[in-house]
């Protein structure tokens, strides 16, 4: 039975195509993994959108992963993870793990900045869910968590304006703003972020780290599998990437996010 499992594939879902910056973490930290990508292009922005539309959201993406035999289904989505995370868990029982992304950007928080004080960027959804401030509470080691919406960014990277004036400009008014005063890390509380990392780094010019969740999520996945035993031993079959909504300007920037181009499947959560 545990043999049968290592086979299966690892399902992962975001609002959209930002997601596959954790897809790529993971392939590279899992090459032997396959995956199930589902960007739930039909209903972006999730960083906008009720706690309520989000769960329903997420509830139909994991019928498709399910279908799919995933034996572990990732939140790739900051705002999900903030909004469904629980629910999700609940819905799927014994039939996946779920996984999410704040967590394991939590637990390393811990590990690494006790007696801190830490900054978290992301988008309204997020932020206002106060879901990485209650989980940081928990922890109860002294941390400090100033956190800042930034409902431009995602916004922005998907227009393609990363790398340049542009961004450097909202990037700038939106890290000079008093919430994250007195930071010494600052995590990228969305999957869209890694992209922009170079430039919050320059901002902070090496005073702040700034921690990208990608590879440290990919870090927690390998470690689930390896201690459940779960970890597939080679690849068989190919990946799938689905779409709710289909353009060839989102299979053309699957590039931009993941690093090389993908076949995107139109999948329609609701016919
Ligand atoms: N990728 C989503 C997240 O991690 C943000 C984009 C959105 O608002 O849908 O929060």
């Amino acid at each position: 039975m545990v043999q049968e499992k290592k086979a299966q594939p690892i399902g992962i879902f975001d609002s959209g195509i930002g997601g596959l910056t954790v897809a790529k973490a993971i392939l590279k930290e899992l090459p032997n993994e396959r995956i199930v990508y589902f960007g739930d292009t039909a209903h972006l922005p999730y960083g906008d959108k009720s706690t309520a539309a989000i769960q329903a959201y997420s509830v139909k993406i994991c019928d498709l992963l399910l279908k799919q035999h995933c034996k572990v289904i990732l939140i790739a989505c900051n705002s999900a993870s903030a909004a469904a995370y629980e629910l999700v868990k609940e819905y799927v029982g014994s039939k996946a793990k779920v996984l999410n992304v704040i967590d394991p950007i939590v637990n390393y928080i811990g590990k690494t900045y006790p007696g801190k004080t830490i900054g978290l960027i992301g988008t309204k959804q997020t932020v206002n869910s106060n879901v990485y401030r209650k989980k940081v509470d928990d922890l109860n080691l002294g941390i400090e968590l100033k956190s800042h919406a930034t409902p431009l960014l995602a916004a922005m990277i998907e227009e393609g304006f990363f790398n340049d004036s542009i961004s450097e400009s909202v990037i700038h008014a939106y890290l000079s703003d008093p919430a994250l005063k007195g930071i010494e890390a600052l995590i990228l509380g969305c999957t869209h972020y890694p992209l922009i990392k170079k430039q919050i780094e320059a901002y902070y010019q090496g005073k702040v780290d700034v921690l990208d969740a990608s590879m440290i999520v990919a870090e927690h996945v390998k470690n689930y599998l390896q201690a459940n035993k779960l970890a597939s031993d080679k690849l068989v079959g190919d990946h799938k990437f689905y779409v709710s909504d289909f353009t060839h300007s989102f299979e053309e920037s699957t590039r931009i996010f993941f690093k090389r181009q993908v076949h995107l499947e139109h999948y329609p959560l609701w016919e």
